[in-house]
């Protein structure tokens, strides 16, 4: 399957490098698809990762990368990412799933970041509101990316994932790909609108990270 990424940092890049290893077409977005050579973030360079990753994946525009993939993945800053996914046009979203990762972190006041999100509002239903036809599910944004596509990790894979979505069929396509990452404790936690329960569990994961540094960890729903 083609599957764009729209989001060039440690996240997409992250994704991205699982998604080819699963055997998909990758095209992962960037605003200047020219600038190849520029350090990303916490990630390396989009030519070092192509250069690792190899032929399933290209670096196309926003715009280039959201028009061919079937799946969009929004891996942008949460701050941008509205701005992000109208560059990727919004009859290249049309109709399809789009798996929204972003958190709305704002890191003008130092760390750790403050979360936008509120129990009246997410960026899941600013996106869904923004893009209606799109079938946005949002998922994977409560751990960092590493446990994102290697799940077992950690207490062989023992621990748990959310799904918020409208869309039931895209839930259950979402689904699949979350258990080829090697998901199994996956939580469908509802519409769009519950998006608003996972966005603010960030600021519990962030005081997490001041604790316990840059290791592998994640929530757990324990049932009894
Ligand atoms: N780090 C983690 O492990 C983790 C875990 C869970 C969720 N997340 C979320 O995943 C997302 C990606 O995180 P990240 O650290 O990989 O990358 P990031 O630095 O948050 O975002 C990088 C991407 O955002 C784009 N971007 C930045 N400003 C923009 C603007 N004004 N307009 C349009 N696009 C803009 C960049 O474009 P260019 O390609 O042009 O540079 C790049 O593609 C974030 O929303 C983050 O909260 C991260």
């Amino acid at each position: 399957m083609k599957i764009a990424v729209i989001g060039s940092g440690i996240v997409g890049q992250t994704i991205g490098t699982k998604l080819v290893a699963l055997g998909h077409e990758v095209i992962l977005g960037t605003r200047d698809a020219s600038q190849l050579d520029e350090k990303k973030g916490w990630a390396g360079s989009l030519n070092d990762w192509l250069s690792a990753v190899g032929p399933g994946a290209t670096v196309q525009t926003f715009a280039e990368a959201a028009a061919k993939g079937e799946i969009i993945i929004n891996a942008s800053n949460g701050m941008a990412s509205l701005e992000a996914l109208h560059m990727a046009g919004i009859e290249n979203l049309a109709g399809k799933i789009l798996i929204d990762v972003a958190n709305e972190l704002d890191f003008s006041q130092g760390m750790p970041p403050k979360s936008l999100a509120a129990d009246t509002i997410s960026l899941g239903e600013k996106i869904q509101a923004a893009f209606p036809t799109t079938k946005v599910v949002k998922t994977l944004n409560t751990m960092n990316c590493a446990v994102m596509v290697n799940p077992k990790q950690i207490d062989n894979g023992n621990h748990t994932v959310f799904v918020s979505g409208n869309d039931d069929g895209a839930k259950t396509t979402v689904t699949e790909l979350l258990q080829r990452f090697g998901w199994t404790d996956i939580i469908d936690l509802g519409d769009i609108s519950s998006a608003r329960g996972t966005e603010m569990l960030m600021p519990i994961w962030l005081r997490l990270f001041g604790k316990l540094g840059n290791v592998p960890y994640n929530f757990k729903i324990a049932i009894g």
